[in-house]
């Protein structure tokens, strides 16, 4: 076990375990942002960069400041280790920077995006990010082309997480995509006939931090923070069958993995889940979706009808009370 201390909280945790890890068993707001990291997906993560953290004591044994910012998701712990993240002006500062060559390229349509509302670039561009960009060249542009009959890839606004790829790679067999040349000019794309056909594909989308990759069953249909998310589930023999369903009345407009607190799915799901069961008689509905992200869609509709009638009925109250003040005065 290795003691970590992380804004001033102390947690022991296993050996092997990385900064970003033990940050979320604390939970709250010392855990850094990551753009790339997806714990259910191997290799992931040490591309983005926003995840990185100041490392103030290496290790009981050797106490020496790391000389610049890690990526918490590749550091692991080491016994005694000191780290700071929120409470780090330097460091706030510095994932700043990080923010501002992620948009560089990113094009700011956020409002006709789909991914509006559940976009982590622009949860994290709010929180970290400059209300101006200070770049003046030509910004990178592809075109937009649909990789397979469901999903639209948007290159312009993919930021190189490489978890899409990550998904081809350990989900679907006969990997059909991945990322083409270097530096400015690197995307993703597929090698063979412009189609990703495998039963799991589907979950690149719900990796996707950001509006990239969409679902063209879905696309356009309706602001996200305008439908109710509901858990459902079926007997499914490929995936655990456990969704969410993205409902407006009762047509299901969108069905997805659930995801956590940290936007990740709970589970990947097959295909014929995703986009053959549009019927709520497909799904045992469980109940209302909580959502955990900070993202406008968890204002959360139902708290907020409560809400609504506490508030009704208080103002039914106060009528009452005013029109008895006024008799007792008449
Ligand atoms: S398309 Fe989305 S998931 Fe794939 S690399 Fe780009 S941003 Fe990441
Ligand atoms: S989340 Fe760590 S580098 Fe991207």
């Amino acid at each position: 076990m290795a003691k970590v201390t992380i804004d001033g909280i102390t947690i022991e945790v296993p050996d092997g375990t990385t900064i970003l890890q033990a940050a979320r068993m604390i939970g709250g707001d010392v855990v850094p942002p990551a753009m790339c990291y997806y714990s259910k997906l191997e290799t992931s993560g040490g591309y983005c960069r926003t995840c990185i953290v100041k490392v103030t004591k290496g290790s009981e044994k050797d106490p020496r400041p790391m000389p610049k910012p890690v990526a918490s998701c590749r550091t692991t712990v080491m016994d005694g280790m000191v780290v700071e993240n929120t409470v780090s002006p330097d460091l706030l500062e510095a994932r700043k920077g990080v923010v501002e060559f992620l948009l560089i390229n990113h094009p700011l349509d956020c409002p006709i995006c789909d991914q509006a509302g559940e976009c982590h670039l622009q949860d994290l561009s709010y929180e970290h990010g400059l209300a101006k960009s200070r770049y003046e060249f030509k910004r990178r542009e592809f075109e937009q082309i649909d990789i397979g009959e469901k999903i639209k890839l948007h290159m312009n606004r993919c930021i190189l997480c490489y978890r899409c790829v990550k998904v081809a790679d350990q989900l679907c067999d006969g990997r059909v995509h991945g990322v083409i040349n270097r530096g400015d000019v690197a995307e993703i794309s597929t090698y063979i006939s412009n189609a990703v056909e495998n039963d799991f594909s589907g979950n690149m989308i719900d990796v996707c931090p950001v509006g990239a990759l969409t679902d063209r069953t879905f696309r356009f249909k309706s602001r996200v923070w305008f439908t109710k998310p509901m858990d459902a589930h079926r007997d499914c023999k490929k995936c655990s069958g456990k969704v969410a369903l993205w409902m407006s009345g009762n047509e299901v407009l969108r069905v997805t993995g659930r995801k956590d607190r940290y936007g990740e799915l709970e589970s990947f799901i097959c295909n014929d889940c995703r986009y053959e069961k549009k019927n709520t008689t497909d799904w045992n509905i469980e109940g209302p979706r909580n959502i955990e992200r900070h993202s406008v869609i968890s204002q959360n509709h139902y708290m907020s009808l409560r809400q609504l009638k506490i508030d009704v009925s208080k103002q039914k109250e106060l009528a009452e009370k005013a029109h008895r003040d006024k008799q007792n005065t008449q």
